[in-house]
């Protein structure tokens, strides 16, 4: 599924900075198969600014030996108003971390220095697709709005690309913000489609697999309790407001990991099986828009739809939790 590399290798997280961005990001600093060239950062979750300072939380928390360069992208989708997930990652994206406190009464999370970089997401991209071309893989953690809009600036440049692991879509299973859409084709549906039609090697890591690898609250607190760190403290902290989501509208006390998979499945993709399908994404459905269609007929017409993605229909769910503990 992905070109056979030398280790490690040049990625580029894009993300729009919500809770389970900020655990799948600390497995990728943690992670040596890894160069983490940048990270790209989009509205989604919470605003562009809020997301970017977010993920320099993260990297504030991990203290990586090279920290990646922080660039900020698009501020709203291609043509559809703003939509955000505040109500579940918290006013800030990450938990509303001014709640915490330290023992001696200090703010456990103060406000960060350091700032994102000045140099634009879009350029980020495209400067990285032109220098790594085929070694390069994307993983896509938000609306594909900055993706979309860097194959609009460059399409040639962008289309040297190896693979974009995308984080999104759902194809056996109902959508989460609506009956028929996962959330980041919610947010942008024309930009997932045009990224469904960019001709990049695509692997999608949708609701099919994110929703068969929960992590319970009482894991997380264990967890915490077992391995304090900062970086588990933070966990713990970023996740609380998540997962009571959860437990207050999905039945369970814990959250779904879908950003970690899909750095998960950049890691090691024998975690997932895949299905190679021609798949569109509605723009224009007044009940379905940004749902994710993928042709599975046995009669479909392999030369009019040819398979552009390959799928993500079941996951190994033990051995990805396993991958999950070892990187945070
Ligand atoms: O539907 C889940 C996805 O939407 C995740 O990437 C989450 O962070 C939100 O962006
Ligand atoms: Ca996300």
């Amino acid at each position: 599924m992905v070109n056979a590399q030398s280790y490690p290798r040049p990625i580029i997280i894009d993300t729009d900075g919500g809770v389970d961005d900020a655990l799948a990001i600390i497995m990728a600093l943690n992670c040596d198969r890894f160069d983490l060239k940048a990270v790209t950062v989009l509205a989604g979750n919470i605003d562009v600014h809020q997301a970017a300072n977010n993920v320099l939380r993260v990297i504030d928390i991990v203290q990586p030996k090279h920290p990646p360069l922080v660039a900020k992208g698009c501020e709203k989708p291609l043509l559809r108003p703003p939509f955000n997930a505040a109500g579940i990652h918290g006013a800030d994206g990450l938990g509303e971390l001014h709640r915490f406190k330290n023992a001696d009464g200090t703010e456990r999370y103060p406000q960060l220095t350091v700032q994102p970089s000045s140099e634009n997401a879009i350029e980020v991209l495209l400067k990285a697709a032109e220098e790594y071309g085929k070694d390069l893989t994307i993983v896509a953690l938000g609306p594909l709005t900055n993706i979309a809009t860097a194959l609009q600036t460059n399409r040639n440049t962008m289309q040297k690309v190896g693979r974009i692991i995308i984080m999104g879509g759902a194809v056996t299973v109902p959508g989460n913000i609506s009956a028929a859409a996962e959330f980041n084709f919610f947010v942008d549906p024309d930009a997932a489609q045009i990224v469904m039609e960019s001709g990049i090697p695509l692997t999608l890591v949708g609701l099919d697999v994110a929703m068969k690898a929960p992590l319970s609250r009482q894991a997380v607190e264990e967890y915490a309790k077992q391995h304090p760190s900062v970086v588990s403290q933070f966990i713990a902290d970023c996740t609380e407001i998540y997962m009571a989501f959860y437990r207050d509208n999905e039945g369970f006390y814990g959250c779904y990991l879908h950003d970690p998979l899909a750095v998960g499945v950049a890691i090691d993709p024998s975690l997932v099986s895949t299905e190679s399908v021609y798949m569109v994404v509605e723009t224009e459905g007044k009940f379905t828009s940004g749902m994710s269609l993928a042709d599975r007929r046995d009669r479909r017409d392999e030369t009019a739809a040819p398979p552009n993605v390959d799928a993500c229909l079941d996951v190994d769910a033990d051995r990805f939790l396993k991958l999950l503990y070892e990187l945070i």
